[in-house]
């Protein structure tokens, strides 16, 4: 990375303390009033002085703005250059004013709206000086047992890499100069989603071919979009911790996909090294993480307590460091921070812009396109007229914000309870467990919808779970609900793909929602009402049972494909099936479409312009996501037979007509051979055009 004269001479005045101290990142609480004068808790822990604190380059996380204040106020007192402090945090889908996780924005199929979560959140969290987010994370999902799935964009590698994208292009606005974008860090790098079983903190088992294939896609989009900096993931990758992984760091990240910025560790992650039993000392994880280029460590003092006796050694080399540092540095310096150590903070601000009327707007406006209507036997929308009874402790639920929503004010947050109550007088039944005087009003009612699902709690980090299924007591609502009144519709609230039993299949309506935030009740109770016609599609494919996980839309095909029950020896289980419950990209609608026509308007070099002819057959207005398949030629690997090429999501008045313009990029029709080079295919281009349940099949 080039240097601005500034870093260089900054640089040429630090001593090699200074400069491994802005490799360095700590939590808050490391700067307590009492234990910056003694050596105390976590840095007696960590065995740093107070001298060596006041060297540290980030901080991770704040309270709020008078915390951020403080802080830099202090440590720029205390610190010799007075180099700011940089502030970073989970800023994942939004700040106070709370966006859908960004597996519901993912369900929108929408990357404008991933852009506007992100513009917005950044907008909220500068005003309490942060300047660095901990997202898009841009691991591939595909096990439902996942807890982490919440925050992926699900199991397709083509919408992973654009809604990742545009979350980069929306946190850092078009330039990092301006105090209200955030530096993003795309994370972690690599294939974080694809742990063993689902859970966290563990190893990841994937061919390289996978690795390069499916799983780079959102990292590449993180490049791409020039997200500043990148964060190295918990589990060990081909057999070492990505954090001391130099073929992850290098060979991949640098080299592969030419990122230049900023790498950070995992919170403890280069210290985990040893627990990994990789390294075996601390003095071999410091050298291993910065010849892997790793250039921050979160948390742990690593880096701290050896890169100097390392390079006394001759073991680690100045310039190394300098590389490390160079890149540090010269973030600080395009977030104007060399400027400005307080850069964005605004307490005024802070205490009106966030949670602000426009800032709701813009979230129920993302919202509302994210609810996947799975099956609707003419039971939604609800008439306000009808006797309808609402039941499901969820209905009391104000958490409504799902993981990952640190600043956000659940006190704040309308439950669907208070919605419909706002709003209308039917009976809420606000339980899971159902007395006799609840029972007559559902049977007498002429539609029950009944709430059902995960709270907030049950997913995010270090959430995972055996059987992403319903929770018992949900599944003896629902039966004794549909055992008394068949009229039910259910409405699935979640954090993950869950495994449906037959009880919500048989339900007349399912609608399914992963957690929206802020606008959440706003938009479920719109949604069932028919202000909002459903338009959001299934990131992630559900299962039809627990053992089938993890599962997806791109497996290979079999030599063996299951063909019914008459040959014994083919690709399946002989105590289920194979099929899922509903595939990645399915959804339904108010209303219906038809595809009329389709060609090809015009080609160049890098891109194929394809015109399609939709019509909404319905009676309501309607938007829904269109997609584009390529079926893949054949060229000596393996490949899954379809490969989403591009998508687009459009809005129509019943009985109207329109043709839509949907751009393939040609680098995105690509393939990566068996030694890892990517190959664009070459045409013709057999697609298959999917809206709703309408396909179109045309060649480019
Ligand atoms: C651990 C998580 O894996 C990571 O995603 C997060 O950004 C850090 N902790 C910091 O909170």
């Amino acid at each position: 990375m080039k240097l601005t004269k500034r870093v260089k001479q900054l640089m040429s005045l630090m001593t090699l303390e200074e400069k491994v101290g802005q490799l360095h990142q700590v939590p808050p609480f490391f700067f307590s009033d009492e234990l910056v004068n003694e050596v105390a808790g976590p840095l007696r822990k960590y065995k740093i002085s107070p001298t060596q604190l006041f060297h540290v380059g980030s901080i991770l996380g704040t309270a709020g703005p008078e915390e951020m204040k403080h802080l830099q106020s202090m440590y720029l007192q205390r610190s010799r250059l007075k180099i700011p402090l940089l502030f970073m945090a989970d800023i994942i889908h939004g700040y106070k004013t709370i966006f859908p996780i960004p597996l519901a924005i993912a369900a929108t199929m929408d990357p404008k709206r991933s852009e506007t979560a992100a513009r917005i959140a950044a907008k909220e969290a500068t005003t309490s000086g942060i300047a660095v987010t901990f997202s898009p994370m841009a691991d591939l999902a595909r096990d439902a047992r996942w807890g982490r799935v919440m925050e992926s964009s699900g199991e397709d590698p083509f919408v992973n890499y654009h809604m990742t994208y545009a979350a980069v292009k929306g946190y850092q606005g078009s330039s990092l100069k301006d105090p209200s974008t955030l530096a993003a860090c795309g994370k972690h790098v690599v294939a974080y989603g694809a742990g063993i079983a689902g859970k966290d903190y563990t190893q990841a088992e994937l061919s390289k071919h996978s690795l390069y294939q499916y799983y780079l896609e959102g990292y590449r989009a993180c490049v791409d979009a020039e997200a500043r900096l990148l964060m190295s993931s918990f589990n060990v990758v081909e057999g070492i911790p990505s954090t001391v992984s130099s073929f992850v760091l290098k060979t991949l990240i640098r080299n592969h996909l030419g990122f230049k910025g900023v790498i950070i560790s995992d919170y403890d992650s280069l210290n985990e090294a040893q627990f990994h039993r990789v390294t075996s000392s601390g003095e071999e994880t410091a050298l291993k993480g910065i010849e892997a280029t790793l250039d921050i460590e979160m948390s742990s003092a690593i880096y701290q307590n050896h890169l100097i006796p390392l390079i006394e050694q001759g073991k680690v080399s100045v310039k190394l460091l300098n590389d490390a540092v160079g890149r540090v540095l010269m973030l600080k310096e395009e977030l104007g921070l060399l400027d400005d150590p307080y850069r964005g903070l605004n307490p005024a601000l802070e205490a009106t812009l966030p949670l602000s009327e426009n800032h709701y707007k813009a979230a129920y406006d993302v919202a509302k396109a994210s609810p996947i209507l799975l099956k609707n036997e003419q039971a939604l929308p609800l008439l306000p007229e009808e006797e309808i009874v609402f039941v499901g402790s969820l209905l009391d639920e104000q958490n409504l914000l799902g993981a990952w929503a640190w600043h956000g004010e659940v006190e704040r947050t309308s439950s669907l309870a208070m919605v419909l109550r706002q709003r209308y007088s039917f009976p809420l039944l606000m339980t899971d467990s159902l007395e006799e005087t609840d029972l007559k009003t559902i049977q007498k009612a002429k539609k029950v919808v009944v709430f059902v699902g995960e709270r907030s709690k049950e997913f995010g980090e270090a959430r995972s779970k055996m059987s992403p299924t319903l929770s018992d007591e949900h599944q003896r609502l629902l039966q004794t609900i549909l055992s008394i009144n068949p009229n039910v519709i259910t409405v699935v609230m979640a954090g993950r793909p869950l495994v449906l039993s037959p009880t919500v299949v048989a339900s007349q309506a399912i609608l399914y929602s992963f957690y929206l935030g802020s606008a959440m009740a706003d938009v479920l109770v719109d949604t069932l009402f028919g202000g909002i016609n459903p338009s959001g599609t299934l990131p992630m494919t559900l299962a039809s049972d627990v053992g089938q996980l993890p599962i997806h839309t791109l497996s290979l095909p079999t030599g063996r494909p299951f063909e019914g029950k008459t040959y014994t020896y083919t690709s399946h289980y002989i105590d289920g099936g194979n099929t899922p419950l509903f595939p990645m990209g399915f959804g339904l609608s108010y209303t219906f479409f038809s595809i009329q026509k389709a060609h090809k308007l015009h080609e160049n070099e890098d891109q194929i312009d394809l015109d399609v002819t939709v019509q909404n057959t319905g009676h309501v207005y309607g938007e829904h996501p269109i997609f584009v398949y390529l079926k893949t030629p054949i060229v000596g690997v393996a490949l899954p037979e379809y490969q989403l090429i591009a998508f687009n999501r459009m809005g129509l008045e019943p009985g109207m007509r329109q043709t839509l313009t949907l751009t393939i990029d040609k680098k995105h029709v690509s393939y990566y051979d068996t030694s890892f080079k990517r190959h664009r295919f070459d045409g013709p281009f057999h697609v298959k055009i999917v809206l709703m349940n309408e396909q179109y099949e045309v060649t480019l």
